[in-house]
């Protein structure tokens, strides 16, 4: 939610800005904003409603000059998508300004008390209440722009990631952090800002990822120095970012997400690497060996996570009851950390999150530890909030992932869940040799399965064009393949705007079944394994009413290709892998149905890809 992004150096820092929050918009894109102190000494704030395009247009006839600046990119929550409430905001006196990702909760506590003391204010957002806070106290204390930060700071409940520019110095860029990303560039006599390390990378591999209540003097000309609210100086650790250019851009796919749905294939092998080897037969994850005890003592594993991350989770379950004989429940993250969950030290929590931000699951992730529970992060984003506060963990390493409809991640995360269930189920010896060996090796053939499913992607594009009149959709499944219904029906719906619905195939006559009829397509997942006479039987009921199915099969079906209006071939696989690749037909038909619809896939209306606010 929000990408911020700053610079302080040599260059001319408009090119930089632009292109950083070019990287960041999957963060939101309803409005964006730069302030930069130009070569006269001026603060200039540009800003727009509409996406960083707009922006630039809009900045072509100004005064763009200097060399310190901050940008945002803005995901709305308090005041309506507008130039006003766009970021950067100003201080009363318009010599501060100041660019935020998160959310004050007791903004509209200090806003009434600086407006009853006779601040004015512009906007509606929560933001500006830390930028009037910021000068309110700076006047009223006499003190300078970090002393006044430290004690604004203090004063506000709720998340922060902040940039804060005073046009008296044009030296120095202060930034802070309470819950939401925030990672300092270091560069040869020039600093970089950016919510995550995209918009760094071009420049830089030095980074430091600030920590809670850190705050960021960033000095043109000196070291970087990080301090608490208290103004301790901190020791930030210098890490080297490992991430290049042609990850983060499009390769010659028209969007994001058809990019990352065709590197499936080698984002697998990437995650497995170095874990299964497949002349020994042997899954190897280091948390696993380095946490043995732990993992092996969990007399219940609690998942918590959001959205896709949350089916991979549903996924995992079915993974470590049935390899590990360990109870196992799914939670949505959102609801877990409000409802006062019964968890203790013989609990091992699994967070599951491809950004490793969401608001929810570190806030679940944190209510576990405080309760005593092993937590163990299964995520993408390196050196994101989660992995840096669960007790151990996997990253699933399929390399970044900036379409808002998530793809790749989630076969990462099925890949990664299901290598955990082996190691772990073999150390508890339940799982037979028999049953491991066959599972390690026939998920070392899904990249090869993946690359041919990616082969119907232009029959999957005509297809689409059949469905596009559609206003609902149905998508169905059982055991391994529910999750995936699920998720099929998330892609279709965020990204192409038609309500969808996930249901377990056996439930569809205890209340859907009652919507079809022949304007209603149904996806049915229905592989050729333990369900198939079952959900063959669905689709009976489904023709029976009208209703059009899009069937997935496996290869050389013969009898649901006679009944189906659209059979979508699938390669055979062992049941536990089938969700990696049911998945990938599912998230083309999503793909090619948005497109046709002219729908924007990478951007889609009211998401961001990293939802750090709740
Ligand atoms: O970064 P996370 O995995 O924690 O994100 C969780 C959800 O916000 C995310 O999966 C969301 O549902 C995606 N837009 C789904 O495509």
């Amino acid at each position: 939610m929000c990408g911020i992004v700053g610079y302080i150096g040599k260059r001319q820092v408009f090119p930089i800005l632009i292109k950083g929050l070019k990287r960041l918009e999957y963060r939101g894109y309803d409005s964006a904003g730069v302030a930069m102190i130009n070569d006269n000494g001026d603060l200039s704030v540009y800003k727009t409603k509409g996406k960083v395009a707009d922006l630039e247009r809009f900045c072509e006839d100004k005064d763009i000059s200097g060399t310190v600046g901050i940008a945002h990119t803005r995901w709305a929550t308090h005041g309506e998508p507008s130039s006003v409430n766009a970021h950067p905001h100003y201080s009363e006196s318009k010599n501060i300004a100041i660019i935020h990702n998160g959310i004050i909760e007791n903004y509209a506590d200090l806003k009434k008390k600086l407006v009853a003391d006779g601040v004015k204010f512009r906007s509606d957002t929560d933001t500006e209440v830390i930028v009037q806070l910021i000068e309110y106290i700076q006047t009223r204390k006499n003190v300078d722009l970090l002393t006044a930060v430290r004690f604004a700071l203090t004063q506000l409940i709720g998340a922060y990631a902040i940039a804060v520019l005073d046009k008296r110095d044009k030296d120095q860029i202060i930034a802070a952090r309470k819950q939401s990303p925030l990672v300092i560039g270091i560069g040869e006599d020039e600093f970089f800002l950016g919510s995550d390390a995209t918009p760094i990378i071009e420049y830089t591999d030095k980074v430091v990822y600030l920590d809670d209540d850190n705050i960021a003097v960033i000095r043109r000309g000196e070291d970087l120095k990080v301090v608490n609210t208290l103004n301790d100086t901190l020791n930030p650790e210098i890490c080297t970012v490992d991430l290049d250019l042609g990850q983060i851009e499009k390769g010659g796919f028209p969007h994001f997400m058809l990019k990352e749905i065709f590197e499936q294939p080698e984002c697998l092998e990437n995650c497995m690497r170095g874990r299964i080897n497949v002349e020994a037969n042997n899954v190897t994850l280091s948390a696993v060996i380095d946490y043995r005890r732990q993992l092996l003592a969990a007399k219940r594993v609690i998942i918590v996570a959001c959205g896709t991350s949350w089916h991979a989770g549903l996924i995992g379950k079915q993974l470590i009851e049935s390899l590990c004989r360990i109870p196992v429940e799914v939670e949505y993250a959102s609801e877990f950390r409000y409802r006062n969950p019964v968890i203790d030290s013989s609990d091992v929590v699994i967070a599951i999150s491809q950004s490793g931000e969401t608001a929810d699951t570190l806030a679940a992730v944190n209510l576990a530890k405080d309760n005593g529970a092993f937590v163990y992060g299964v995520c993408n984003a390196i050196g994101s909030s989660i992995p840096r506060d669960t007790d151990t963990g996997s990253y699933i390493h399929v390399g970044p992932e900036i379409g808002v409809a998530s793809t790749k991640a989630f076969t990462g995360q099925v890949t990664v869940l299901l290598m955990l269930a082996l190691a772990l189920g073999k150390e508890k010896g339940t799982i037979t040799n028999e049953q491991y060996s066959k599972i390690v090796s026939e998920l070392c053939t899904v990249p090869e399965k993946m690359k041919s499913l990616l082969k119907l992607n232009d029959r999957i594009s005509e297809l689409s064009k059949t469905f596009t009149y559609a206003s609902n959709f149905l998508y169905l499944g059982r055991g391994y393949n529910y999750p995936v219904a699920l998720e099929g029906a998330l892609k279709l719906k965020e990204i192409s705007y038609i309500h969808a619905e996930g249901y377990p195939a056996a439930e569809m006559k205890h209340g859907p079944i009652a919507l079809i009829d022949s304007d209603m397509p149904v996806v049915v997942i229905a592989p050729h394994d333990e369900m198939y006479q079952k959900v063959l039987s669905n689709i009976q009921e489904i023709k029976a009413r009208k209703g059009k199915v899009i069937a997935l099969v496996s290869k050389g079906d013969d009898t649901i290709s006679k009944i189906a209006d659209e059979v979508i071939e699938i390669p055979q696989t062992l049941e536990c892998l089938e969700p990696l690749v049911a998945s990938i037909p599912l998230q083309l038909l999503a793909y090619h149905i948005a497109v046709c619809k002219g729908k924007n896939v990478d951007q889609p209306r009211n998401l961001a890809k990293s939802v750090t606010v709740e």
